[in-house]
Formats: structure tokens, sequence, C-alpha cells
């Protein structure tokens, strides 16, 4: 050891190397985001999570919500500390039976220290007891956690599971669910799969859950009030179940009106997108003011304001296309929202044509035409729109123009073949953008890169050469 040429304190810190064990040596906190640029605190590093087990009682009167979540993960890495995102209050963390350390941290961290440091390759149970009014909980100054008169809805995107349950909070990590959620007799709990069953003592009916296909996080959801709850067989088959506030006022006649043919419209997506991914399927509408849909696994969200005008069908198609586009075949990553809503959109288009209102191809035509070349729409890349135009209606439109000039360039057999192998190819899994352009290239033969680039990847509207060609 040439010991003069050593910093001060270097001796030190070589003899204090020969009393750790050389096994913890390599292990290191979990990252506390897990690697998304548009989100870098989003999900955490390290493990992966295959099951969430919440059982959890709700006090619409005064929005309490308390109980346990129990996940089942496997780390991926040795580790000192995992982080979950989550932002109630925590009375207890054990991991694999033995009482762990926590702290939070940042916007949403739920730092957790178990007693000895985890090998990679180690199968965990974490129990996280917990409680808090979730509507009064913010991170970057909003909640997704929508309190109704009678009780609370848990759905946005990207971040909804903060709210409720302690998770990796990133699609990404998809697992599968059991939700048990106790609310008063004469209250609903809904969430998404499967109602296993329901039981009822000391006032409280307990309702079962159960989503048994991979599952992303931003895709749980949780609505407790009081619902009228409609069950039927869609032709193919599928259960449905859906769930009316009891409160809708005005808007109960057309939310009724829609929501009731989702088993109808999921058959008809079914044609373009494969089989239906999962075992179970309906929608919900809560009282909230809330202004957006969401695509909640296998049940999806509606806001009643998606039903002010009268029927609309159309939402009730956009939340079913991302079953498929969405749900089953998630982004790898948040700028990869194409992936989901530029096909939704495409498929409300589709729809309309099946309406007799008008062909997804005129629509193309009128959406391209009915913008001219400064309108700041065509700014927004749908192909990397960034954090703060992910939901920016181009993302949307401009996203289903890139799929109108696709058809027209490759044909409608390979288009319609590419749709449905997508969704066989990457059933319950992860793709981007550019994981489909490679497989559109596949599929119809021809080199794509500059029709992807053109249509959702330049700040500026294609020109009229470009759109004719493609006959947009
Ligand atoms: N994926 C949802 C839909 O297209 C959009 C949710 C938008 N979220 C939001 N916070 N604006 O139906
Ligand atoms: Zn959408």
């Amino acid at each position: 050891m040439h010991r003069r040429f050593m910093a001060p304190g270097a001796l030190a810190a070589a003899s204090l190397m020969l009393v750790i064990p050389a096994s913890a040596a390599s292990h290191a906190p979990g990252a506390p985001g897990i690697g998304d640029p548009y989100y870098p605190a989003y999900g955490n590093g390290g493990y992966d999570v295959s099951h969430y087990d919440l059982r959890l009682t709700y006090r619409p009167a005064t929005d309490e919500l308390e109980g346990t979540a129990t996940l089942l993960a496997r780390t991926t890495r040795d580790l000192s500390r995992l982080n979950l995102d989550f932002l109630l209050d925590v009375g207890e963390v054990r991991v694999n039976g033995a009482k762990a350390a926590f702290a939070t941290s940042g916007e949403h961290e739920l730092e957790i220290t178990p007693k000895k440091p985890l090998d990679k390759g180690t199968d965990l149970t974490i129990v996280v007891r917990y409680k808090g009014v979730p509507s009064s909980k913010k991170a970057y100054g909003f909640t997704s956690w929508h309190r109704t008169p009678d009780g609370g809805v848990a759905a946005n995107e990207p971040e909804a599971a903060w709210w409720w349950f302690p998770s990796n909070d990133h699609p990404l990590d998809k697992a599968t669910y059991d939700v048990s959620v106790q609310v008063p007799d004469g209250t609903q709990a809904i969430s998404n799969g499967t109602l296993q069953s329901t039981s009822s003592r000391l006032g409280w009916t307990r309702y079962n859950w159960r989503s048994g296909k991979p599952q992303a996080t931003y895709l749980a959801t949780l609505a407790v009030g009081r619902f009228d709850v409609t069950t039927g067989t869609s032709d193919s088959g599928i259960p449905v179940v859906n769930a009316y506030s009891k409160d809708l006022g005005p808007h109960n006649g057309a939310a009724r009106a829609s929501v009731e043919r989702t088993g109808e419209i999921a058959d008809w997506l079914s044609e373009f997108f494969g089989p239906y991914p999962f075992d179970a399927l309906g929608g919900y509408v809560p009282n909230t003011d809330t202004g957006y849909a969401l695509e909640t696994q296998t049940r999806p969200f509606y806001s009643p304001r998606q039903f002010a005008n009268g029927s609309n069908t159309s939402v009730v198609v956009h939340e079913l296309a991302h079953q498929w586009y969405g749900d089953s075949v998630s982004v790898k990553g948040w700028k990869d929202i194409w992936i989901n809503e530029g096909f939704a959109r495409y498929a409300q288009w589709l729809w309309s044509e099946h309406e007799g209102e008008g062909t997804a191809s005129e629509i193309a035509a009128y959406t391209y035409a009915s913008r001219p070349a400064d309108d700041p729409f065509w700014t927004v890349k749908p192909g990397d729109p960034g954090p703060e135009n992910q939901f920016h209606g181009a993302v949307y439109d401009r996203g289903a123009l890139a799929l109108q000039a696709l058809r027209d360039t490759i044909g409608d057999d390979a288009f319609f073949t590419i749709l449905k192998g997508w969704t066989a190819k990457h059933a319950y899994g992860n793709a981007s953008v550019a994981d489909f352009r490679r497989y559109a290239e596949e599929v119809s033969g021809q080199p794509l890169a500059a029709l992807f680039d053109t249509w959702l990847f330049q700040p500026s509207k294609p020109s009229a050469a470009v759109a004719r060609a493609a006959s947009v």
C-alpha cells in the first residue's frame, strides 16, 4: 500500500471497508424514478411489482381512506433502499415480515429502508398501512382525487395512483390487482375487472374487485358513491358491468344511452383490433365535473360532461379503443403517447364511418384543410409532444392524420393487418413509436421513415403535395 499517495481520510475509509461485508458494498438505494425523461420522478428503480392487494375502508362523509396495501415484487438489483410513489400518511411498512424504516421525500416519494439489504432477485412482500384524506393531498399543486357529493374518484393520466395506493407508478411496471373496499351500506365501490363478491356487516359493505391481467398503475381506478349498476354480456361473451351515479341529473339519459352500448362497441372494435384483451368490460359515470374521460382498464371513467349535449358513443369508442391501444399495449415512456391517443382517435373516425357520419378519409381531409399552416396546432409533434403537450389536441387529431397517411400509403390490407398484428405482438406489454414504425415497415415491406417523420416529428404542417400523396 503506497500510503504517502493517499489523500487525508483515505486510510480511515480503507480500513472501514474491511469491516463491511463484501456483499453489502454493491447494495445501493433504488432510483427515485424509473427513467422516463418526461417525468423523471415517476416510478422507481430496482424492483418490479407483480401484484397489488389493496384492502381499504372509505368514509364518504369525511373523505377518509385507510387500509393496507400488500405489494408482491422482486428486486432487479442489489438494494439498500427502495422507493414507492405515494401521498397518503403511512403508519407502518413491512418488508418480508419485518418492520422497515420509512421516510418521505420529493413530491411523492416514500423511501423504504428494509432491515437488511436486499439481493438482486429477492421476492418481496411489502405491506404498507396507511390512511389519509386524498382530496387534501397535492403534488405539483394538483390532486387527481375528485371529490363528489357522495364520495370520490381516482382518475387521471399520467398520475392517479398516488392518492389512493402506494405504487411503482409507471406503465413499464404492470401488475395484477385485488381491490377490496369497504364503504357504508347503500354506497358502492367501483374498480377494475370483475366483482368477485360483496359482503355486509356492521353497517358496511365490502366490494372485492379483481383485475387479473397486467395493468398499468394509472389505469387502476376507484370510485365510491351511490351508483346504479347494470350488468349484461356482449355478443362475444364478455361480462359487462356499468355503473352510473344516482345523481347524474339531466345527463342521466344521455350517459346511459351511450355507455350501455359498451358491449356492442367493444365487439365492433375487435373486428379491427383483434380479440378483446380482458375478461371484464364496462364503464362508470360518477357525479364529477371533471373535463376528461379515461381508459381505466376494463372499465373506463366517463365524466357527465361528455354527455352534456346528448348521447356520445364516440367517447365510448375512444376509451374502449384504448383497451387495446394503451391498456394492453402500453407506452414504454410517456413520450410514446401517440401509441395511445392517435389510435383511439382514429377508432372514432372509423366509428363515424360505421354510423354514416363521414368516413375516416373525409374527416382526415377536413381536419387537414381546416387548420392553416400558421395554426400552432402544427407545431406540436405527436411523436414527441413534450410533457406540457402530452394531451394536446394535435396528439389526437394530427396523430390520427398520421394513421390515415399511413393507410393511404401502404393500402388497406397492410394497414388493417398492422392494426390487428400490433395488438397481438405486444399484448399486455409495452411498445414505443419507433417500435410501431419498424413493425409497419416490416408488414408493409415499405420504408416509412419519411412518412413518420413528416406526420409525427416535424413542428410544421405537412405540405399539400405530401398530403395529396397520402390523399388526406
Ligand atoms: N387518455 C385520456 C383520454 O384520451 C386523456 C386523459 C387526459 N388527462 C388529463 N389530465 N387531461 O381519454
Ligand atoms: Zn384517449
